[in-house]
């Protein structure tokens, strides 16, 4: 029995484009501010139609027709309510006696993996990212009291692995203590061929000779598939002496000791349990009414129960020092609360925010990497790269339950390129100088390519296109990408991407492929970037006035101004 919660922060929607053989290379970001009222627009609600007609038509079949599983579609420019959300139960759970028998926004739902986002945002939120380079064995020094000597396996360097590495997956520790350990008679083992699950646990007449003392004693499903917690000092004591994968900071592998050990430190750090900062730092501030980092208290009418059963749908399991890393439970509702306070700082600096969302490791293809807790996947839209940050999980065994959050650092530009193409561009026109024997203008267009576009930068007559940018080439394309240096909200900062437009190079070829990073604001003007231009908006987000900022003059936008993209 399967259930599934899909929370998308937003939907991306058009993910092809009409690539030219000639472009600017964008820069790595989104191209256009942040939508707002995304679901009253036609193409969001284009996109969603699609999914749901997708969805509805498969309703019956496997895995859907033994699914449980709610979408939730939110966003940071949007008020409280969901834009989307879509909802099905399967007809185990409509007639169980045990939980709820209808989920909606409000069902409660096991969120497995995806607790590892919330791990790591309570320690940004308790104590930022500063201490990010320390060795973990600051935080949990049993690390390194407990470590034994080891002849046969090479051990955890403790005083090496950082809090950032934990949180990166890059810690190279095992992946976990007990729970797929075939030593030891469980329900793992019961999954085996006859003779592998007779031979391979642990025991004197085996022929293998491991020391009894090593074997996990917690940790794992027993043969009635019910999950033995640890104790919170035996699983430190275990975990220190667990062989290792990899030596830290080498390559990404999955790992949810690493989220087990980064609670452990915040507990130790802040001297209260998860559970507790949990409700402190997230769940009062946001109003959340049921999430919890461990088990919910009890049962209720929202819960929901895969199967109807507890034990095989492991909904129940009490996970111990493993909190951290799988224990949370909340509703579609909390987790786009949740989401929309990550995306939008409410209780994290927006510096730690954004770095929160950069640091990356590669995983051997270039489309897919890891970051402090994130799945991050980049997929191409409109001749640009997007990067969805993304969150996982996976039921411990039976068929495996999917929990996925997708969110993502910027909403979508394709609905708002699309926007600006069809003729309603907030930002574009001719702008002039309220004072007219200046001949100081700027013309602001969208070719549904790179960010908007600049066809006019004419200073007290002086045509800046035609000299001081044509320095890269009478070709020249003058292109404005968002810069996040202000509010975004009543005034929306752009710099400058100034290139003449390039052959797209063949994908074999690696070197300086997309150059544009190595020319940004390269002219200025009294010490401040010539390309830097903001927008003062009124309250739908319509340009009313830029500012040259090098020029430190303000050009005021006609607010009948929204009919004259060139598209
Ligand atoms: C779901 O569909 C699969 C095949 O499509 C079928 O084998 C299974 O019995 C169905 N389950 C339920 C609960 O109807
Ligand atoms: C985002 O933060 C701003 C400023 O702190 C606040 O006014 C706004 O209500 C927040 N929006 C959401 C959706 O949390
Ligand atoms: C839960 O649902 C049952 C059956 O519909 C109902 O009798 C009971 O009062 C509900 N409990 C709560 C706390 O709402
Ligand atoms: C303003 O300057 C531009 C660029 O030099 C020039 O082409 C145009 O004729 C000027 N307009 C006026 C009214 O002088
Ligand atoms: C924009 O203006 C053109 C004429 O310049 C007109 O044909 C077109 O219908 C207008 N579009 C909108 C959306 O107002
Ligand atoms: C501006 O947009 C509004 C509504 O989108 C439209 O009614 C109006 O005609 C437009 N103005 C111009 C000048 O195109």
């Amino acid at each position: 029995m399967t259930y599934l919660m899909a929370t998308l922060l937003t939907i991306w929607l058009p993910l092809s484009g009409a690539q030219s053989q000639e472009r600017t290379c964008p820069l790595k970001g989104p191209q256009f501010p942040a939508p707002r009222g995304l679901a009253s627009e036609a193409i969001f609600q284009k996109a969603t139609g699609v999914i749901e007609q997708f969805i509805r038509a498969n309703l019956e079949e496997s895995p859907y027709n033994e699914t449980t599983f709610s979408i939730g579609m939110f966003s940071t420019t949007d008020d409280d309510k969901l834009l989307y959300e879509f909802h099905h139960t399967d007809p185990a759970v409509e007639t169980s006696g045990l939980g709820t028998n209808k989920a909606d926004a409000d069902s409660i739902y096991r969120l497995a993996s995806i607790t590892k986002i919330l791990t790591v945002y309570q320690w940004l939120i308790a104590d930022g990212d500063r201490q990010f380079n320390k060795p973990i064995s600051d935080f949990i020094p049993q690390l390194l009291e407990y470590q034994e000597d080891q002849d046969y396996y090479p051990a955890s360097r403790w005083d090496e692995i950082t809090v950032n590495d934990l949180a990166m997956f890059l810690a190279g520790i095992a992946r976990d203590y007990g729970l797929n350990d075939v030593a030891v008679d469980g329900y793992i083992v019961s999954l085996l061929p006859t003779m592998a699950a007779t031979v391979l646990p642990n025991n004197p007449a085996n022929g293998i000779d491991v020391p009894a003392d090593d074997d996990p004693v917690c940790g794992h499903f027993n043969t009635d598939v019910e999950y033995l917690p640890c104790s919170r000092e035996v699983y430190i004591k275990a975990v220190a002496n667990l062989g290792s994968s990899f030596v830290p900071s080498y390559t990404p592998s999955y790992s949810n000791a690493n989220f087990a050990l980064l609670g452990l430190g915040l507990e130790n750090m802040l001297g209260a349990t998860v559970e507790d900062i949990f409700d402190e730092k997230i769940a009062k501030p946001l109003g959340l009414r049921s999430t919890t980092m461990g088990n919910p208290l009890q049962i209720t009418n929202d819960s929901v129960i895969p199967g109807g059963g507890l034990v095989r749908s492991g909904w129940w399991d009490a996970l111990g020092p493993l909190n951290g890393a799988a224990g949370s439970f909340s509703t579609t509702n909390d987790l786009a609360a949740i989401g929309r306070s990550i995306l939008n700082s409410s209780l994290i600096p927006q510096a730690i925010t954004r770095r929160w969302f950069s640091t990356t490791s590669f995983v051997d293809t270039i489309e897919q990497a890891v970051g402090r807790g994130w799945e991050i996947f980049r997929v191409h839209a409109n001749g640009h790269s997007v990067d969805l940050f993304t969150k996982s999980g996976t039921g411990a065994f039976i068929t495996p339950f999917l929990s996925c959050c997708r969110y993502r650092q910027h909403a979508p530009p394709g609905a708002r390129q699309h926007r600006q193409t069809a003729g309603e561009c907030e930002f574009c026109g001719p702008i002039h100088s309220a004072d007219e024997k200046a001949n100081t203008s700027i013309t602001v267009t969208t070719d549904g390519s790179l960010g908007l576009r600049v066809t006019e930068y004419i200073v007290s007559g002086v045509d800046l296109l035609g000299s001081v940018f044509a320095l890269f080439g009478s070709d020249v394309e003058f292109r404005l990408v968002p810069n996040q240096l202000y509010d975004g909200r009543t005034r929306v900062g752009f710099s400058a991407v100034y290139q003449p437009p390039s052959e797209i190079p063949p994908k074999e070829e690696f070197y300086w492929t997309c150059p544009s990073w190595l020319d940004i604001d390269d002219y200025t003007y009294a010490d401040v970037p010539l390309g830097l231009m903001a927008f003062d908006v009124d309250a739908d987000g319509k340009a009313t006035s830029v500012r040259l900022v090098a020029l430190r003059e303000t050009l005021l936008r006609k607010s009948t101004a929204n009919n004259t993209t060139n598209t």
